[in-house]
C-alpha cells in the first residue's frame, strides 16, 4: 500500500482577475509526515492549501488525494476524501452564534453523532488544548490565542488522517506559538500528516522538520545547514 495520502503534480494556477501564482508545483504528502509550507506573503501558501482540501481548482496539473485523482472521480465523491482533512484556517471560521463546545463538537454532529458523545470528545480535545474551562463561553469573548486553539480542536475531532493548517501561529506571542506547534507534534505522533503554511522565522528554526518553500512559482526543499 501507498505511502503516499497527496501528491501534487505539475500544478499550476492563475486567478481569473490575478497572477499567475503556480508554474509546475509537485510535492507529496506522505503518512505520518510533518512539514512546513513557507514563503513570503502573496507567494501562494493558502491558495496552496486550498486546493489540498478542495477549495480551489488548480488551473492545470493534477491533485491526487487518498489514491483518488480529484479531477477525475466523481463529484459526489469528493466530500468523502474531504472528511479525511482537518483545516484550520488563517481567519479560524468560529461561528460565533455557538457556545466553544459546540463549535468543537459540530464537525461529529454533522457526521451523525449523537450530540452527548460529541460534548464529551469535545470537552476531552478541549482540555488538551487547555481550554477545559471555556466550554460554555462564545467565541467573541476570547481572546486570538484561544480561539486559535479552538479552531485547532474543531479540525482534529474527526481525527482526520491529514491536518492543514493556514498560519494557525498568526494571532498569538512566540511562547504560545510555540505551545501551539508543540499540540500539532503531539497529534502526529498519534499518526496525522501535518501541514503547516508559516512564515514565523522562530518556528521554523526551532522545530527540524522539512520545509516546502513556494518560490517564484514552484516549491523548493531547501538543504539543511551544517552548524
Ligand atoms: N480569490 C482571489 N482572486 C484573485 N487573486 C487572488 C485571490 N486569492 C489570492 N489571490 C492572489 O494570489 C496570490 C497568493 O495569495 P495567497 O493568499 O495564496 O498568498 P499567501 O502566501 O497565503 O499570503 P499571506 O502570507 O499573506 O497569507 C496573491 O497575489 C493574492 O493577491
Ligand atoms: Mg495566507
Amino acid at each position: 500500500m501507498s505511502d503516499v495520502i497527496a501528491q501534487l503534480i505539475s500544478l499550476g494556477h492563475q486567478y481569473e482577475e490575478g497572477p499567475e501564482i503556480f508554474k509546475g508545483v509537485s510535492f507529496a504528502i506522505e503518512k505520518g509526515s510533518f512539514q512546513f509550507l513557507t514563503g513570503p506573503s502573496g507567494s501562494g501558501k493558502s491558495s496552496l492549501l486550498k486546493m489540498l482540501y478542495l477549495g480551489l481548482r488548480p488551473t492545470w496539473g493534477s491533485i491526487h488525494l487518498f489514491g483518488e485523482d480529484t479531477l477525475k472521480i466523481k463529484p459526489l465523491l469528493l466530500p468523502l476524501l474531504r472528511q479525511k482533512i482537518g483545516v484550520v484556517f488563517q481567519e479560524f471560521k468560529l461561528l460565533d452564534h455557538l457556545k466553544v463546545v459546540d463549535n468543537v463538537s459540530l464537525p461529529l454532529r454533522v457526521r451523525g453523532l449523537d450530540s452527548r458523545r460529541g460534548y464529551k470528545q469535545s470537552q476531552e480535545l478541549l482540555d488538551w488544548v487547555g481550554l477545559g474551562d471555556c466550554l460554555e463561553s462564545y467565541p467573541s469573548s476570547l481572546s486570538g490565542g484561544q480561539k486559535q486553539r479552538v479552531a485547532i480542536a474543531r479540525a482534529v475531532i474527526t481525527r482526520p488522517q491529514l491536518l492543514l493548517a493556514d498560519e494557525p501561529t498568526g494571532n498569538v506571542d512566540d511562547d504560545m506559538a510555540m505551545k501551539l506547534v508543540y499540540l500539532f507534534e503531539e497529534l502526529n505522533r498519534m499518526g496525522t500528516a501535518v501541514l503547516i503554511a508559516t512564515h514565523n522565522q522562530r518556528i521554523l528554526k526551532t522545530f527540524p522538520h522539512p520545509q516546502l518553500v513556494i518560490k517564484d512559482g514552484t516549491i523548493h526543499t531547501p538543504k539543511k545547514e551544517l552548524s
